[in-house]
């Protein structure tokens, strides 16, 4: 089976349009692909935090994805920072990385330029950790969205160029993007995503979010003053999303639903109605995750002996091909 791999960082609430987009596809592809899931804290560490909120977010990830459908038996889900191998093979990443090949990476100059005070040097060395995770477990694909291929080609450049030193080491990975994935519109500004991020919350579904709420968001949904039902992304953005977002919860395509339609009204009673169905048993399986913690902690402690039985030997052979003093 193909080896996949991805990471999520534990920063945010996860909302409809990861789940839609992102979360729903690795729950799909679990059994037909090898995969491996990391909840990436010494990335968040990169952006200073609060003590203890990188920790309570990791847990709250894993039992959202676990909620979601993850399920820890069928794939291996685990958090960074609990296989060491990531930070050690990170430090031999960097030494064979150039200065010149950071610089060029559009993630750092983009997140640099947003912090005021304190750029950390780990913010600029983040890919090489980022290439760590990837191959560390003979990666074969990595599942990203565009904003990562630049990390994945610098991933492949050090292995190759490790390769080329040091003999065949390194598995060489590539991104897969999703083919314009189920792509979930804010539904205050429907020419924007969904995000965590967006000014106001009356636009973003967050998967814990009271469900009475979550109605009355869809029903306020922003649209416009034509009435006429037609999916029409480019001139009608938030009817479309609408659409878009009923037929992701039902397996129908967004065209043939628009045609059931006379009014805004029932299309979002029932948009509304969808989103709740999907998100009552996730929300239900999650308060269960939430009144046992330790479930999840053995779920992850489980994960990452899992981990660590494919990324001990890896960092053998690296070490081995290095040239270090055997241990
Ligand atoms: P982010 O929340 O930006 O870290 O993204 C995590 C994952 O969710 C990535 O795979 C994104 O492509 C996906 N994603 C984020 N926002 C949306 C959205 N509004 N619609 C669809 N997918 C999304
Ligand atoms: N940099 C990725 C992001 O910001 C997260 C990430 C860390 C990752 N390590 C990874 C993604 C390895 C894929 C593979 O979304």
């Amino acid at each position: 089976m193909t080896r996949v791999f991805s990471g999520i960082q534990p920063t945010g609430d996860i909302h409809l349009g990861n789940l839609l987009g992102a979360v729903r596809n690795w729950v799909d592809s679990q059994g037909a692909t090898d995969s491996v899931f990391c909840i990436v804290d010494l990335h968040a560490l990169t952006i200073p935090k609060d003590p203890g909120e990188i920790g309570e977010r990791t847990l709250e990830l894993a039992q959202v994805l676990i909620a979601c459908g993850l399920d820890p038996e069928r794939v291996t889900l685990f958090v960074q920072s609990h296989v060491h191998q990531h930070a050690e093979l990170g430090w031999i990443l960097q030494c064979n990385t150039s200065f010149g090949e950071l610089s060029r990476m559009t993630q750092f100059k983009d997140k640099s330029s947003r912090q005021r005070d304190f750029v950390s040097a780990g913010l600029f060395t983040y890919p090489t950790l980022q290439a760590a995770d990837i191959l560390l477990y003979d990666t074969e694909q990595v599942p990203v969205g565009e904003d990562q291929r630049q990390h994945v080609e610098l991933t492949r450049d050090v292995a190759e160029r490790f390769n080329s030193r040091f003999g065949e080491t390194f598995v060489l990975p590539e991104a897969v993007i999703p083919p314009a994935a189920a792509r979930v519109m804010d539904l205050q500004n429907p020419t924007d995503k969904m995000s965590k991020s967006a000014e106001t919350d009356a636009g973003t579904i967050l998967l814990g979010d009271d469900l009475a709420r979550t109605a009355k968001k869809i029903r306020r949904a922003m649209t416009d003053s034509d009435n006429e039902v037609r999916w029409d992304p480019a001139a009608k953005p938030g009817v479309s999303n609408l659409l878009g977002i009923l037929g992701a919860c039902t397996g129908r395509s967004p065209e043939e639903l628009a045609g059931g339609y006379e009014q805004y009204g029932p299309l979002k009673a029932d948009t509304a109605e969808a989103v709740v169905a999907l998100l009552e048993p996730i929300q239900s399986r999650l308060g269960e995750l939430r009144a046992d913690p330790a479930e999840t902690t053995r779920l992850l402690a489980g994960g990452a002996e899992k981990a660590r039985e494919i990324a001990v030997p890896v960092l053998d052979r690296v070490v081995c091909n290095l040239g270090l003093q055997p241990r």
